[in-house]
């Protein structure tokens, strides 16, 4: 029950912000990046299926070279799934997740992309850890994604 209360919370917020500006809802003592206030978690549906399938291809093509096509990684680049992805993100936020992909990533070519395939990409890689889509796709508002922590099992660690 309390989960599906904050999923819809969630949709709320994040239609509310789509919006823009005026009646977005008053974010309450946001933390800083590195201790999220986790009002919400990738348990909660932040971002679109259809925004996931996007990012297989974005994915197959930016990333994967490195990365490896199943996310796992190899001796030069780290994994980005599963207890290895965990192991460096538990307890952080997405806009910390987001941000460091989109300025560190690929390597070669930091911030060559467009958001928008950040996002998709994102939202796929949180699709292949196991975290549920849910019905609206995950914007790039740092007010928002500051706020959804990446844990490792619903209702916390
Ligand atoms: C040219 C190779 C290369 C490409 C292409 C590349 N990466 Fe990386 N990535 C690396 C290396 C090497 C590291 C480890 C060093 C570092 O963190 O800078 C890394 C680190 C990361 C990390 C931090 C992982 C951790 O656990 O610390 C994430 C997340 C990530 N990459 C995601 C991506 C995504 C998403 C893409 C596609 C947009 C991408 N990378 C493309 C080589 C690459």
């Amino acid at each position: 029950m309390r989960t599906r209360l904050r999923r819809v919370t969630l949709s709320l917020l994040l239609s509310a912000t789509a919006c823009g500006g005026a009646s977005a809802p008053e974010v309450t003592s946001p933390g800083p990046a590195a201790a999220p206030d986790a009002s919400f978690s990738v348990w909660d549906g932040v971002y679109a299926a259809a925004q996931a399938g996007r990012g297989v291809a974005q994915y197959a093509e930016a990333c994967s070279s490195c990365h490896a096509e199943d996310l796992r990684g190899n001796s030069n680049a780290p994994s980005l799934v599963g207890v290895s992805f965990l192991f460096v993100w538990e307890g952080r936020s997405l806009e910390e997740l987001f941000t460091t992909i989109r300025t560190r990533m690929p390597t070669n070519a930091p911030n060559s992309l467009p958001v928008s395939s950040y996002l998709d990409i994102v939202a796929y890689i949180l699709e292949r850890n196991g975290y549920p889509a849910g019905s609206s796709e995950m914007e790039a508002d740092p007010a928002v994604l500051s706020r959804i922590a990446i844990i490792a099992r619903e209702g916390g660690a």
